[in-house]
């Protein structure tokens, strides 16, 4: 994987995975069009990476074609102090392994290179991945949250995960 801001060439494919729906499901949309990736884009452009309060996305690339392959979303927020994590990756490229290797990366940058105390992570109770994928990770579940969102059409569960520089270095070694 090759991790890197996002460009204007991105977009079609960024789009496309968006708007399959088995990618949409636990996500804030349903379709994604090539307008809200324009929109995206217009938002991400000029971010600075590690601002507080704000999300940057970060561009998932196979090093062997240059296809894109997902993307890492970092929220940086509590004054340079913690970070946020959401993670999407096209269908055709997950169960490859590559979603963990590009947060695995994000992660070890969070807390070796920026100092990062603590990352967090928020996800739909239903979403058996991505909650897979982040205890692999190291994360520990440490939130249930009962019907807190109302998310297509009905009242959903989600779980918090965190995991703390500490942690991190003690499952490196
Ligand atoms: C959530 C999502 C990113 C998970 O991605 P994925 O493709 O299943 O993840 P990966 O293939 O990288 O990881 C799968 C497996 O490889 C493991 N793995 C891969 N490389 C590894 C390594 N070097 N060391 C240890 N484990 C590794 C993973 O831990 C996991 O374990 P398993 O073999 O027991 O299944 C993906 O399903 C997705 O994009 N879904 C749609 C969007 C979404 O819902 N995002 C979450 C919103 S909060």
């Amino acid at each position: 994987m090759i991790l890197r801001g996002f460009t204007r060439h991105d977009l079609a494919a960024f789009s496309g995975y968006r708007n399959k729906p088995e990618v949409a499901r636990y996500q804030s949309w349903s379709t994604y069009s090539t307008e809200d990736a324009e929109a995206f884009f217009e938002q991400q452009h000029g971010l600075a990476f590690n601002a507080d309060d704000t999300w940057f996305q970060i561009a998932a690339e196979r090093k062997e074609d240059a296809a894109l392959a997902g993307d890492v979303a970092v929220h940086f927020f509590d004054g340079g102090l913690q970070a946020e994590i959401g993670v999407t990756f096209d269908s055709i490229y997950q169960g490859q392994g590559y979603a963990w290797e590009a947060l695995s990366r994000v992660i070890g940058l969070l807390f070796e290179d920026l100092k990062k105390h603590r990352i967090v992570a928020t996800v739909d109770a239903s979403n058996l991945r991505v909650q897979h994928l982040l205890e692999k990770l190291g994360f520990r579940r440490e939130a249930h949250f009962r019907e807190n969102i109302f998310f297509k059409g009905a009242w959903s569960d989600e779980y918090g995960y965190a995991l703390l520089a500490s942690e991190w270095r003690k499952q490196k070694r």
